[in-house]
């Protein structure tokens, strides 16, 4: 079938659509119910079909004779480690580990949070989590305990499940710590936290309340895969929005699984038995999707990557995980290109190793810009593929269907919507423009995977996703399509940011620093940066009253932000100003200041207050 006909296929009938890709799988119950709507008009795709994630993911495997195959390969050149799960040995584990979660007194429904580095027991967490139907919840390491504590707060975990240290490149950070820190922020109040102790740094366990992960492993009963519904929340996932709390995208079991298996085929043309190598961290939505459920699903064997592009020990580092284990698909973020191509511009290192196994790559987080595009193209000579995709929907919104048919590629262009996604470009009043630039949204219903509330906070998800534009989902995203119909995402029209393929909120960043004593206002916006795609630059009036200097507020602003977000935000630069940039009603003209910050032309708004203001961004700046 051509991508044309699948496509329209996936957009007049879904219902269709998706229960014909549904047979894919192994359901306990299927059910003529495929698309519905609930009592606040939402929709949700299988919802009383019965499933269990992990068992489609391993035990099917198992039955089908691929228990011999490597399931997961642990890859850590930061611990000097590599590791090969079977699908019978990670099988074995995940059923021990169920047990060892069921032990504690965790069911179906119940929520777990997951704040654990890139060890194989983070993927193991999470799919035995989903084995005894229990929902997971994974924070990103990276993150300061100020916003775990907003997460278990938000989730209200039963059980946390995390380990005593991560391993950056050159420091070992102690997890736990962040964990009890996190613990004491918190109001919601954890019943046990389970803690994997690895070599590298022990941590100390807090009587009644701390397991020793190892030692309850040990006496774990296996657990049988329990039956869940479709509707059943398989995971919440937070991310950015405009505000500073985060919000937690609810993912459930039944379209998930769909949309992971048909995913592997018809974005990335994975067969059962490749192997799949998605560098990014289980603590983001690729993480979730590509490491660890879509290549599992599919019977892939999925790379385990403990380590970065570059600096463990070089800028070769992927080449050598392709070579090593004969990788066939590969999945990062712009950013980690755009860092190899700065140690190693010629790709030098690539000839170190045997690449022949790699046939595709791809990429996503932000938008791959064209000199990286092209210097991946040169050096590897393998296509590439830009996904465009958010927490939210978690799987492509749009790229190359690859795996349906090959179409030409534009640089700078996500190429074309993917099966179920009817992608329209509309106006602010919502009219539709035709190659146009404008808001991208999506016509309801969305497909299989998409998110279905926001947890605990169905009316955050409409207001926030599903009233600016009736009947369509808002994605945040501007962009426009083509005379050729191929869709480019150009940004996101509201205040969030991405930092080296880390969504994260100007809200947020502002909110925190705000909280500084010192500070009267200040705004945060995403500069540019050859690296890390954007980069956060505040800035700040001081009170009145304050008498710090420059270089001491901005120690201190930079120490809160790592402090109460996290370092991942990468905030460095603070620029002290005596008034902001603001219309006469009182907005902070946010975009004009990237403007200036970047050197691209801008038109003074005709609501601004006072002209001056922007000079003194100017002159900060020069
Ligand atoms: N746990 C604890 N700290 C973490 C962390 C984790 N899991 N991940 C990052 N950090 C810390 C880093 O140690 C660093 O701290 P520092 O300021 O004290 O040095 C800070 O957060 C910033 O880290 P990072 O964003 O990784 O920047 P970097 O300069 O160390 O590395 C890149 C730059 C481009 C190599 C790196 O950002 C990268 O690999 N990016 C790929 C992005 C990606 O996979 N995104 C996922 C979405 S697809
Ligand atoms: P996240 O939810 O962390 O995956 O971030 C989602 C956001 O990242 C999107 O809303 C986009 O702004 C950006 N993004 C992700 N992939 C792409 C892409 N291929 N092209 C352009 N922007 C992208």
């Amino acid at each position: 079938m051509s991508y044309e006909e699948e496509y329209k296929k996936s957009i007049e009938d879904p219902a269709g659509f998706w229960s014909e890709k549904a047979e894919a799988l192994d359901w306990y119950k299927k059910t003529d119910n495929v698309l519905s709507t609930d009592d606040d008009g939402i929709y949700h795709w299988f919802s009383d079909w019965e499933l269990n994630t992990s068992y489609m993911a391993l035990d099917y495997h198992v039955k089908n004779g691929r228990g011999d195959q490597a399931a997961l390969i642990y890859d850590s050149p930061v611990t000097d480690t590599k590791k090969t799960y079977t699908y019978n040995e990670l099988l074995a584990e995940v059923e021990k580990t169920a047990g060892m979660i069921a032990s504690l007194g965790i069911a179906k429904g119940d929520t777990v949070v997951i704040y654990m580095p890139m060890i194989p027991q983070a993927a193991i967490a999470m799919l035995a989590c989903a084995r005894i139907g229990a929902i997971h919840s994974v924070v990103f390491g990276g993150f300061a305990s100020a916003e775990l504590a907003v997460r278990i707060d938000d989730a209200k975990p039963k059980l946390i499940l995390s380990a005593s240290c991560g391993i950056e490149i050159t420091k070992v950070i102690d997890y736990k710590v962040l964990l009890d820190k996190a613990i004491d922020l918190a109001k919601h109040k954890v019943g046990n936290c389970v803690i994997y102790q690895r070599e590298q740094f022990k941590a100390d366990l807090i009587d009644g309340r701390d397991l020793d992960w190892q030692g309850l492993l040990a006496s774990a009963t296996p657990h049988e895969p329990v039956p869940v519904k479709g509707i059943d929340p398989l995971y919440i996932l937070y991310t950015s929005g405009t505000t500073g709390k985060p919000k937690g995208v609810v993912r459930e079991n039944g379209g998930h699984a769909v949309a992971m298996k048909y995913s592997m085929n018809a974005v990335y043309d994975t067969d059962p038995g490749e192997v799949y190598f998605a560098a990014s961290d289980v603590g983001w939505v690729v993480g979730h999707s590509y490491i660890v459920y879509g290549p599992l699903l599919q019977g892939c064997t999925t790379i385990f990557y403990e380590g970065k592009p570059i600096m463990t020990p070089d800028a070769g580092a992927f080449w050598r995980v392709i070579s090593e284990h004969k990788v066939k698909t590969l999945f990062t973020a712009p950013t980690a290109y755009r860092a190899i191509k700065k140690e190693d511009p010629d790709g030098e290192l690539t000839k170190k190793y045997d690449l022949s196994s790699l046939v595709n790559v791809f990429s996503a987080g932000e938008r791959l810009d064209a000199y990286t595009y092209q210097w991946i193209n040169d050096v590897l000579g393998v296509p590439v593929v830009d996904n465009w995709w958010q927490t939210e929907t978690g799987w492509a919104i749009a790229s190359n269907l690859i795996g349906i048919e090959v179409m030409e590629t534009k640089p700078g262009s996500a190429t074309m919507p993917s099966p179920g996604f009817a992608i329209e470009i509309l106006d602010d009043e919502g009219n539709r423009l035709e190659n146009d630039e404008g808001n991208i949204a999506i016509k309801l219903p969305l497909p299989p995977s998409c998110l279905a509330t926001i947890w605990g906070d169905t009316q955050r998800f409409v207001d926030g996703y599903l009233s600016d534009f009736p009947g369509y989902y808002t994605s945040g995203d501007g962009g426009y399509f083509d005379e050729d119909g191929y869709l480019f995402v150009m940004g996101r029209t509201d205040d969030v940011i991405n930092v080296a393929g880390h969504r994260l909120s100007t809200g947020e960043i502002e909110e925190c620093i705000s909280s500084h004593p010192d500070i009267a206002e200040c705004a945060v916006i995403g500069s540019h940066d050859d690296l890390k795609g954007q980069i956060p630059v505040g800035f700040i009036v001081l009170k009145a009253n304050s008498d710090k200097d420059d270089e001491t507020i901005s120690k201190e602003l930079v120490s809160l932000v790592r402090d109460k977000i996290g370092p991942i935000v990468c905030y460095k630069d603070s620029h002290l100003v005596k008034r902001l940039p603001k219309t006469r009603s009182g907005k902070i003209l946010r975009k004009t200041i990237k403007a200036i910050v970047d050197g691209n032309s801008y038109t003074v708004p005709a609501t601004i207050d006072d002209p001056t203001s922007l000079d003194e961004i100017k002159d900060v700046l020069a």
